[in-house]
């Protein structure tokens, strides 16, 4: 089978843990280690291609979109673009606005016409994710999928526009902090809190 027996069980654990992650102690943090990203994503690829959505290429967000995108990419091989957007410039100083730090300017016109999937890490104002798309469909693609790992569910400061059609995150979480394994600095450390966390909030299911 494509998605493993572990596989199904991580979501589900996963699922469950995010609707009752309010009352979590270790809290408002959410780790997500290097194995997990990977599960999630191949999750996300195979209800993909059960859909028949075949992208052309991939379109990824850096820098948390760059991780997910290359894995995606051992599922679904496509060529990968980069793009950097972030509320942050290159001279580090906050912006009101999400600003381009780096774009596709030499290859814009390889999205005409093609179905692009978008990905990021996570949607969480999602303005960064709705900027993007808007600068993206200025170049004419045939559809834009977005898919991110982790989805917060909150009132978002934007919509996406009516082009999107497809949406694939791979799990719905509460709004808390998420942990990203490519954040760690000591990943044994980080890996071990993933681990404690699944079991302190899978042992609150037992109560
Ligand atoms: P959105 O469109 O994806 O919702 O992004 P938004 O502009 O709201 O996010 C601003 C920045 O905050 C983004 O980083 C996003 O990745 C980061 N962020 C939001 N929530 C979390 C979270 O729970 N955990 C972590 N680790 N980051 C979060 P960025 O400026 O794009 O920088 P980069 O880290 O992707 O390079
Ligand atoms: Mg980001």
């Amino acid at each position: 089978a494509w998605i493993s027996r572990n596989n199904i069980e991580l979501c589900h654990i996963l699922q469950r843990c995010t609707r009752k992650n309010r009352g979590y102690a270790m809290s408002d943090k959410f780790y997500v280690s290097y194995n997990t990203v990977h599960k999630l994503i191949k999750g996300l690829a195979k209800k993909i291609e059960e859909e028949g959505f075949d992208p052309d290429v991939i379109v990824a967000i850096g820098s948390g979109g760059f991780i997910p995108a290359r894995i995606i990419k051992t599922f679904i091989n496509r060529p990968i673009y980069a793009v950097g957007i972030s509320y942050y410039g290159i001279d580090h100083k906050h912006r009101t606005h999400p600003t381009k730090i780096q774009w596709i300017d030499e290859v814009q016109e390889q999205l005409r016409g093609k179905k692009v999937l978008l990905i990021d890490e996570v949607d969480d104002t999602r303005a960064t994710l709705a900027y993007c798309v808007g600068e993206l469909l200025s170049y004419k693609p045939e559809e834009i999928a977005v898919l991110v790992l982790h989805n917060k569910k909150k009132k978002k400061d934007v919509e996406f526009p009516p082009e999107i059609k497809r949406y694939y995150p791979a799990l719905e979480i509460d709004d808390l902090w998420i942990k990203y394994p490519w954040d760690a600095e000591d990943i044994d450390e980080h890996t071990r809190k993933e681990k404690e966390m699944l079991e302190e909030l899978n042992g609150k299911k037992e109560n």
